[in-house]
């Protein structure tokens, strides 16, 4: 491709160089490297004149920020989760949305089982007292958790990363129940030995489950779907752990929930207002709280950004992508 014919395309965070250089074959590229995110204003002056938007989760494309843009033909966000992102506007626009689903399964997959086992048997409470020079050496009775064996898990959000995550259950001696989809009541998720997993209504797993684990996307539907009512469904010897989106978790709820002892923790790794955490949370041990870390391992961070740029280079090359939206 002759340099006068090339597209131009905004990067909106520094990516690894070597999806910078698979973009730089195939594109005139500028990249916003300094820390943090632009802001609206920057990403639609950076995008201006722009065919094609490498966006990240926390970027707002919507209507209005889609008209300021009328040569935008394509945006690759790096993440599976696109609730940033107005598809209906787009696709009115003809714009294409693509995410980066599966690469990102295994590592959110083992980072909920890190999240299950730092609340179930209270990893940062002692790693606190340890750093604070508070520990006393070997108690019988200090930091007691819970066992997983012989447990219930329930799943709420049986795609990708939530049947990950129930192929590692039975490991730990787990059994799993999941929230059968509303929209396809009569779909059967089978596990890897062969043996369907038992679907129940949202209510039902609430009820049923030792540990819940959320793994829907954000919509109006989710919205705050754990909130002072739903949670009050769980055991009070229960654990709730969100590696969805933060609103999909009413906040103030959870800190209500663990001042009152209707659950028994609470371990998240998404939150309402990032990086704002509730400083309700903070105040309890029975809260293990990480900063969004789902998909943080340098291998699926790698592939997600090389992913948007492969999705970047089919759709300003004309052709499909590797991975759209479904609509
Ligand atoms: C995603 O892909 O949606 C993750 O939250 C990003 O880490």
């Amino acid at each position: 491709m002759s340099t006068s014919q090339r597209p131009r395309v905004f990067v909106s965070r520094r990516l690894f160089q070597e999806t910078l250089d698979l973009i730089a074959q195939h594109a005139d590229m500028d990249v916003f490297d300094r820390s943090g995110s632009p802001s609206s204003e920057e990403l639609v002056a950076r995008t201006t004149g722009c065919a094609g938007l490498i966006a990240q989760g926390t970027d707002k494309v919507d209507a209005q920020f889609l008209d300021q843009l009328p040569d935008l033909r394509v945006v690759c966000n790096v993440a599976v989760g696109y609730n940033n992102i107005d598809v209906a506007a787009a696709r009115e626009r003809k714009i294409v949305v693509t995410n980066t689903p599966d690469v990102l399964n295994e590592a959110c997959a083992a980072l909920t089982w890190g999240l299950i086992l730092g609340v179930t048997r209270r990893l940062g409470e002692g790693e606190r007292i340890l750093r604070a020079g508070k520990w006393k050496g070997f108690q019988l009775d200090f930091l007691l958790g819970m066992d997983l064996v012989g447990k219930t898990i329930g799943v709420i959000g049986m795609g990708r990363i939530g049947q990950a995550v129930a192929a590692k259950a039975a490991a730990f001696g787990m059994r799993t129940v999941y929230m059968k989809s509303p929209r396809r009541p009569d779909e059967q998720i089978v596990g890897p030995d062969g043996v369907p997993y038992e679907g129940l209504s949202f209510e039902e797993v609430m009820q049923r489950s030792d540990v819940i684990t959320l793994h829907v996307p954000l919509s109006p539907q989710t919205h705050h779907l754990v909130n002072r009512d739903s949670i009050r469904l769980m055991k009070p010897t229960a654990y709730l752990v969100n590696m969805a989106r933060g609103p999909v978790v009413e906040e103030a709820a959870v800190v209500s929930a663990l001042e009152n002892g209707w659950i028994a923790g609470a371990a998240l790794d998404v939150y309402e207002l990032e990086p704002v955490v509730h400083p309700g949370l903070m105040k309890f041990d029975s809260a293990f709280l990480i900063p969004h870390l789902g998909s943080a391992t340098r291998e699926t961070r790698t592939a997600m950004c090389n992913l948007a740029a492969r999705n970047l280079i089919e759709v300003l090359g004309g052709r499909p992508p590797v991975t759209a939206i479904p609509g």
